[in-house]
C-alpha cells in the first residue's frame, strides 16, 4: 500500500477544495462547452467565442473557441496596466548571485512594444515563423511576447542545442527571422549563442535578418547583411497595437523528440493554449496576487513557455527567471535565491531534486525557506525517496507538493493533485485536471477499468491540445491517433490505483527522458552513424540515479576502426556537436554486431534488458539470427 500524505490544511480562500474539485470536474465532463466558455472568461477577448469545442480524432481535426478573437500578449501585458503597472512582472537573476533585474508590467510593455516594432521594421508580420535562440534572460520572454503581439509564430530553440540542431529547426519551419543574443552564462561558462547562430546560418537557411540583443558584451562576428544590433535599431518606441488573432491562429511551434525520425514541430494555437495555460496556472498553483512564482525550467522547453512566461503573466503573476544552474556557485543556489527573493511557489524537475538530495540537507537547511507555500515537480517520474526528501527537507512537511504530469503536446498540466483539495501519494501524479479523461488501454486496445496498468490515452480533446505537426498533419495523425482508434495516445505507460490516482511509469516508445529532457533514440543513433567510423548504432535508456534515465549506445564500427577509449571520447564529442551536450551517451558499448531477427530487425527489447542489467529476463531469443551474440553482449555489459 503506497504511503498517503494528507494535504496540509488549505489556505483560506483556496481556489479549489476537494468538494469543488468534484463538482467542477463533473461539470467539465458533462458540459464541456459550458465549462470552458466560463473558464475562457479568465482572458480578455476582443470577440468572445460562442463556438467552444469542435473536434474529431478520426479524421483528426481539433478546434476550440473558433469564432473567438484575442491576443495573448495583450492578456499577459497590456490588460494588467490599469491595475498593476508598477507590480513586478519579471524578476530576473543572472548566473552570478545577486545580479538582479526587475521589469514591472509597465516596463515589460515598453520592452515588448520595442521588440515588436523591431520585428515589423525588418518586415516580419502575422504568420511569419521567427526562431528564438536565447539563454534565460528577460529578452527571451520579451521576444516571445513580441511575436504574439504581431501575430508571428515563435519557434524557441533551447540555447543548449548545437548549431546543427538549430539549423534543422530553422529550415523545417522556414524562419526568415532569428532573434538571439551575443552570449549567455551558465555555471560560470560562456555559451556562444551568436556564434552558434552564425554556424547554423552558414549551412544555408531562409533567414534574412538576425536581431542580436547585447547581453554579455562578448566578442562576436557581425554580418552587416543580416545582423542588427537590437540596441542600435532606431524608431522603436511608437505604439504597436496587438494584432487581432483568431483563436485558431497559430501561436508557436516547439520542436520535440518522437520515437522516429527528426524532431517534430508541435503547433499550438492562440485561444486554446491561452485558456489552458491560464486555467491550469490558476488552479494548480492556487496563485494569489503578490506571490512570487519560480519555475526553474528553460524557456527552450514547453515548461518554460507555459509556466515561466504565459501562464504566470496571463494571471498577472510575478515570474522569476533564472539564467544559471542549481549547483553554481554551489549547491545551495536555489535555496539562497528562495531566501533572498522570498519565493512563494517553487516548481522544478525531479532530476534537480535528486542531484541536490545527493549533497545532503546542509545546503538546504542553511537558508530560510519559510516563504515557500507550495512545491511542484514536472518532467519525469519522481521516485518516492526524492519526493519525500523534497517534502521533509525542502518543504519542512509543511508545503503541499504537486507532481504534474503533462507533455509538450498537451500545452500544460493534465494530471496532478490540487494543493487545497487532494491528499498526496509520493510518486503518483494524482488525478485528472478539469476536462481530462485518461484511459488505460492494453496492447489489444481494450480499455481497462478500475485499478489497472496500461498505456495512457486521453479519450477527449482539451483546449490546450496540439493542433498538428507543423507542415505534416499526416505525421500528427499517425503518431498520436493510429495506435488506438479514436483516442490520443500519450506514449506513456501508467498505473491507476484503487483511489483513482495515476502513477506514470515512463515512456513505452523509443523516447528517452534524460534529466527531464526528451530525446529520441533515433536522433542519437543518427548522430552516431554520421561519424565516419560508425557502421551501426542502437540507443536505449537505462536507469540512472540522478538523470532518471541514462543513454546507453551499442555501436558497431566500420572495418579497420579500433574500438578504444579515444574513439569512445570522440563519439561522445561528436554527439554533443551534432545535437547537444544533453544527448551525450553515458555508456558506449562497442560490439561486433547488433542482435537482429532473421529479417534484419534490431531486437531493442534485448538491448534494453541488457543495458538495464536484467540478464535473467531477456525473453525469447530464439528468433535471433545469431543467438550466441547475446552472451557476448552480457559479458560486455558486466565489464562496464
Ligand atoms: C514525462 C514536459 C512522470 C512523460 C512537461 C511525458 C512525466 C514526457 C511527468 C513529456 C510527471 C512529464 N511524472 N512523467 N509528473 N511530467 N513526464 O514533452 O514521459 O518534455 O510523456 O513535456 O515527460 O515530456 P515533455
Amino acid at each position: 500500500m503506497a504511503e498517503r500524505i494528507p494535504v496540509p490544511a488549505a489556505r483560506e480562500g483556496t481556489h479549489c477544495t476537494a468538494a469543488q474539485y468534484e463538482e467542477l470536474y463533473r461539470r467539465s465532463i458533462d458540459d464541456p462547452d459550458g465549462f470552458w466558455a466560463e473558464e475562457a472568461r479568465r482572458l480578455d477577448w476582443f470577440t468572445a467565442p460562442t463556438r467552444i469545442a469542435d473536434w474529431s480524432y478520426d479524421p483528426v481535426a481539433i478546434r476550440w473557441f473558433e469564432d473567438g478573437v484575442l491576443n495573448l500578449c495583450h492578456n499577459c501585458v497590456d490588460r494588467h496596466l490599469p491595475e498593476r503597472a508598477d507590480d513586478v512582472a519579471i524578476l530576473w537573476e543572472g548566473d552570478e548571485p545577486g545580479n538582479v533585474r526587475t521589469l514591472t508590467f509597465r516596463e515589460l510593455h515598453a520592452e515588448v512594444v520595442r521588440m515588436a516594432n523591431a520585428l515589423k521594421q525588418l518586415g516580419a508580420s502575422k504568420g511569419d515563423r521567427i526562431t528564438l535562440y536565447f539563454p534565460m534572460i528577460p529578452e527571451a520572454a520579451i521576444a516571445m511576447l513580441a511575436c504574439a503581439r504581431i501575430g508571428a509564430i515563435h519557434s524557441v530553440v533551447f540555447g543548449g542545442f548545437s548549431p546543427e540542431a538549430l539549423h534543422g529547426r530553422i529550415v523545417d519551419c522556414a524562419s526568415r527571422f532569428v532573434i538571439t543574443c551575443d552570449g549567455g552564462m551558465r555555471g560560470g561558462k560562456l555559451v556562444p549563442l551568436k556564434a552558434n547562430v552564425d554556424a547554423a546560418l552558414a549551412e544555408g537557411t531562409p533567414v534574412e535578418a538576425v536581431i542580436v540583443v547585447c547581453h554579455l558584451g562578448n566578442e562576436i562576428a557581425f554580418n552587416p547583411a543580416t545582423d542588427h544590433w537590437y540596441h542600435e535599431m532606431a524608431d522603436l518606441d511608437g505604439d504597436c497595437p496587438c494584432a487581432s488573432m483568431n483563436a485558431e491562429d497559430p501561436l508557436f511551434i516547439l520542436y520535440t523528440s518522437g520515437s522516429t525520425g527528426k524532431p517534430k514541430g508541435v503547433l499550438h494555437t492562440t485561444g486554446g493554449y491561452a485558456v489552458w495555460a491560464a486555467t491550469t496556472f490558476h488552479y494548480v498553483f492556487d496563485y494569489r496576487p503578490g506571490e512570487l512564482f519560480w519555475c526553474t525550467a528553460d524557456v527552450g522547453w514547453v515548461t518554460g513557455h507555459t509556466y515561466v512566461v504565459y501562464g504566470p503573466l496571463a494571471n498577472g503573476a510575478t515570474t522569476l527567471m533564472f539564467e544559471g544552474v542549481p549547483n553554481y556557485p554551489d549547491s545551495s543556489r536555489f535555496w539562497d535565491m528562495v531566501e533572498r527573493h522570498k519565493v512563494d511557489i517553487f516548481y522544478t524537475a525531479p532530476t534537480a531534486i535528486r542531484a541536490l538530495m545527493r549533497e545532503g540537507d546542509g545546503p538546504v537547511k542553511k537558508h530560510d525557506r519559510s516563504s515557500i507555500r507550495l512545491l511542484g515537480t514536472v518532467g519525469e517520474p519522481i521516485n518516492p525517496e526524492a519526493w519525500l526528501w523534497y517534502w521533509r527537507v525542502v518543504g519542512d512537511e509543511r508545503c503541499p507538493i504537486v507532481d504534474t504530469w503533462w507533455q509538450t503536446e498537451t500545452a500544460g498540466i493534465m494530471i496532478t493533485t490540487l494543493p487545497g483539495a487532494h491528499d498526496m501519494k509520493p510518486g503518483s501524479a494524482g488525478l485528472p485536471f478539469f476536462g481530462v479523461v485518461p484511459e488505460l488501454v492494453d496492447a489489444d486496445g481494450q480499455v481497462l477499468e478500475g485499478a489497472a496498468s496500461g498505456n495512457l490515452c486521453l479519450a477527449r480533446s482539451w483546449p490546450g491540445q496540439m493542433r498538428t505537426v507543423y507542415g505534416d498533419h499526416e505525421r500528427f495523425a499517425q503518431t498520436y491517433f493510429s495506435a488506438y482508434r479514436g483516442k490520443y495516445f500519450t506514449g506513456d505507460g501508467c498505473r491507476r490505483d484503487e483511489d483513482g490516482y495515476y502513477w506514470i511509469t515512463g515512456r513505452v516508445d523509443d523516447v528517452l527522458n534524460v534529466a527531464g529532457h526528451r530525446l529520441g533514440t533515433a536522433e542519437v543513433e543518427s548522430a552516431l552513424v554520421s561519424h565516419p567510423k560508425v557502421a551501426e548504432a542502437a540507443v536505449v535508456g537505462y536507469p540512472h540515479d540522478i538523470k532518471g534515465q541514462g543513454i546507453y549506445a551499442y555501436v558497431t564500427l566500420v572495418v579497420d576502426a579500433e574500438p578504444d577509449a579515444a574513439l569512445e571520447q570522440e563519439l561522445r564529442q561528436h554527439v554533443r556537436t551534432e545535437i547537444s551536450p544533453i544527448a551525450t551517451p553515458d555508456i558506449i558499448h562497442f560490439t561486433p554486431a547488433l542482435p537482429k531477427t532473421r529479417s534484419g530487425k534490431i531486437m531493442r527489447r534485448i538491448l534494453r534488458k541488457i543495458a538495464e542489467n536484467e540478464f535473467g529476463s531477456l525473453g525469447d531469443t530464439s528468433t535471433l539470427a545469431d543467438p550466441s551474440l547475446v552472451d557476448a553482449l552480457i559479458e560486455g555489459r558486466r565489464n562496464r
